[in-house]
């Protein structure tokens, strides 16, 4: 059967783009975020995870307002980066994981989700920006699935339902017939608001207590409704969800305990809290 391994969260701000494009990692502005990654590359070098399984948020890109699903399993043999903009330069194509995507699909529907099938997918900076974070060099050396939590329109599912869906996704990738390894990835957050009133918001003291929870307390994020992780965490950070649903798969995995192998959190990035987290299954 195939291995979980653990899991890695971090922010995908579209400036990060900009930032390695124009090779800014050193830049005194972005050094503090980009810090957060060599320890977790070193942790990556060690493990070679054979795939990785991606929850992110799309932006409106493949999946607008007229068609909004709630959870969508990418099931298709490649991907493509179509961003919004920003001037950055697209990346290649990444490959999928067919055969995960199918087993994912139809463990989830088995545990009564129902999920959208996407046998075609176009990807943007979030699911993108993780990959070429977590291996900067050459070609992407993982096969990915992707799984796309709606964040944009509301009803949004709240994080009881998405810790949820991660332990079915993490119960799924433990029985898949396969020799090879699997980590999961959360793209998202922390704390935004990019609009409205607000716009700017950041809660530092909640997105540390979250980070704390993540280690010792992987269901407090649960008492929460979607509402009030709006109001905690601004319109857009409501993105943590794509780390909970990281951490319930880790719960499924390994029981409840995990190991934390490194972490960052800085502010700000854009408008943005961000932070980076590599957590191991023991
Ligand atoms: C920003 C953050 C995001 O998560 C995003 O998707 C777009 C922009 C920002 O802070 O600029
Ligand atoms: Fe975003």
């Amino acid at each position: 059967m195939a291995k979980l391994i653990g899991g890695l969260g971090t922010s995908h701000i579209p400036a990060i783009g900009g930032a390695i494009h124009k090779g800014l990692q050193q830049d005194p502005y972005w050094k503090p975020f980009f810090d957060g990654f060599p320890p977790i590359r070193d942790w990556l070098g060690e493990k070679k995870p054979d795939v990785v399984v991606m929850f992110y948020n799309d932006h409106g890109l493949n999946f607008f307002l007229d068609k909004m699903p709630t959870f969508a399993v990418g099931a298709a043999p490649e991907y493509n980066n179509a961003d919004e903009g920003w001037g950055i330069p697209t990346l290649p194509p990444f490959k999928g994981e067919l055969d995960l995507s199918w087993h994912i699909i139809n463990t989830l529907v088995e545990k009564e989700f129902d999920i959208v099938t996407c046998q075609e997918m176009l990807v943007d900076h979030a699911c993108t920006l993780p990959l070429k974070l977590f291996w900067p060099e050459g070609d992407c050396p993982v096969t990915v699935v992707p799984i796309c939590i709606n964040t944009v329109q509301f009803p949004l599912p709240k994080p009881g339902r998405v810790y949820a869906l991660g332990k079915a996704v993490g119960e799924a990738i433990k029985s898949w017939d396969s020799s090879k390894t699997v980590a999961v990835i959360a793209s998202g957050g922390l704390s935004h608001q990019l609009d409205g009133e607000r716009a700017g918001f950041i809660n530092k003291e909640f997105d540390l207590q979250f980070l704390d929870s993540l280690e010792s307390n992987p269901e407090w994020i649960t008492q929460f409704s979607v509402h009030e992780l709006v109001e905690k965490t601004g319109t857009q950070g409501v993105e943590l969800l794509m780390w909970v649903a990281m951490r319930g798969a880790l719960a499924a995995a390994g029981g409840a305990k995990v190991r934390r192998v490194t972490g960052n959190y800085h502010i700000p990035i854009s408008n943005t809290a961000t932070a980076v987290l590599a957590l191991e299954t023991v």
